[in-house]
């Protein structure tokens, strides 16, 4: 079986862009993969830092990708910051990473763009850290989002520099763009955090029902008919209903005398409905932290055993493991 492995940083309330266009397809690879995925707090923490609020979101994300099918019997799940070997593998490939290339990684090069100063040391070094999340567990394809693909290949980059000089030690990772279509945020815009247009999964009810009250559409009057494919309602309705239910929401669009706020009230029913079982399955998660912390545990010490041995070789080949 190969190895996949991915890393989510928690940084806020997940919403609906970030479970189709990364849970959702990396979930499903959990049955053909041996799956390592991860809450990457350490990554968090070159722009996240408040200490009280790092550690809330970071259970939380926890609780939520449980709840939206992360299977514990099936993958490793565990928290980057109780590995230590991340950090010392991370150390060690800096040895090998030409600050020329990780000037041009995107984070970097946009923080400077915009003209920000002062930056910290691990911005810089964000995809030295990346890399060593990705070969201490020698995977074989890592499912990010496109805007991570540049990570990868200073990933693949990195072990094949120290596969060169010091022999053969690392698997070379293959990334695997998980959603080139971005998910429409309430504006119409792509769905994101910052741009504060996004749906969220895990709000109270009347929460969701005022993000959906709020998508934007144009000034069609009620009677008229409606052009879907122009439509955030429609646009983001279409990535979860089914297939008779998209039908039937378009031909009522077409015909006309059918208004915006009907399509919204139809979007919530769909909506809630869609992560109902998620929903319920939190709550008993929340119930049961202890759960939660057990199953960290576990994958605490099965993603450790793995990490060592890898770090174990890494020391031997470089030279720096003494008697
Ligand atoms: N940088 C990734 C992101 O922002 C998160 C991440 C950290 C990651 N380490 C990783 C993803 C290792 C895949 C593999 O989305």
């Amino acid at each position: 079986m190969k190895t996949l492995i991915t890393g989510i940083k928690p940084t806020g309330q997940i919403h609906l862009g970030n479970y189709l266009g990364a849970f959702k397809p990396a979930f499903e690879y959990q049955n053909d993969y041996e799956s390592y995925i991860f809450l990457a707090n350490l990554h968090a923490l070159t722009t996240f830092q408040n200490g009280s609020e790092l550690k809330n979101y970071s259970e939380n994300l926890a609780i939520d990708l449980l709840s939206l099918g992360l299977d514990p019997e099936k993958s490793t799940f565990f928290v980057q910051s109780q590995i230590p070997e991340h950090s010392e593998l991370m150390w060690i490939l800096s040895s090998l990473a030409p600050m020329g290339l990780l000037e041009r990684a995107h984070a970097w090069k946009d923080y400077k763009n915009k003209g920000l100063r002062d930056p910290n040391l691990s911005l810089f070094s964000y995809p030295v850290l990346m890399a060593a999340d990705i070969l201490l567990y020698q995977a074989d394809i890592v499912p990010v989002g496109s805007d991570q693909k540049q990570h990868i290949e200073i990933t693949r980059d990195l072990a094949s520099k120290f596969n060169n000089k010091f022999g053969d030690t690392f698997k070379i990772p293959e990334e695997l763009i998980t959603f080139p279509i971005d998910v429409p945020g309430i504006d119409g815009r792509k769905m994101s955090k910052s741009y504060n247009n996004y749906l969220p999964i895990f709000a109270p009810e009347n929460e969701i029902k005022k993000s959906i009250m709020k998508i934007s559409t144009d000034s069609t009057p009620v009677e008229d008919p409606k052009n879907p494919e122009t439509c955030n309602i429609f646009n983001i309705y279409k990535l979860i209903a089914s297939d008779t239910e998209i039908q039937n929401l378009k031909d009522k669009y077409l015909a006309g005398g059918f208004g915006y706020g009907d399509a919204k009230k139809e979007l919530l029913r769909v909506y809630l409905e869609y992560f109902a079982e998620a929903r319920e399955k939190r709550t008993k998660f929340e119930n049961n932290i202890d759960l939660v912390q057990s199953i960290l545990q576990n994958g605490k010490q099965k993603a450790q055993a793995k990490a060592q041995q890898t770090l174990e070789l890494v020391k031997q080949n470089t030279g720096i493991n003494l008697f």
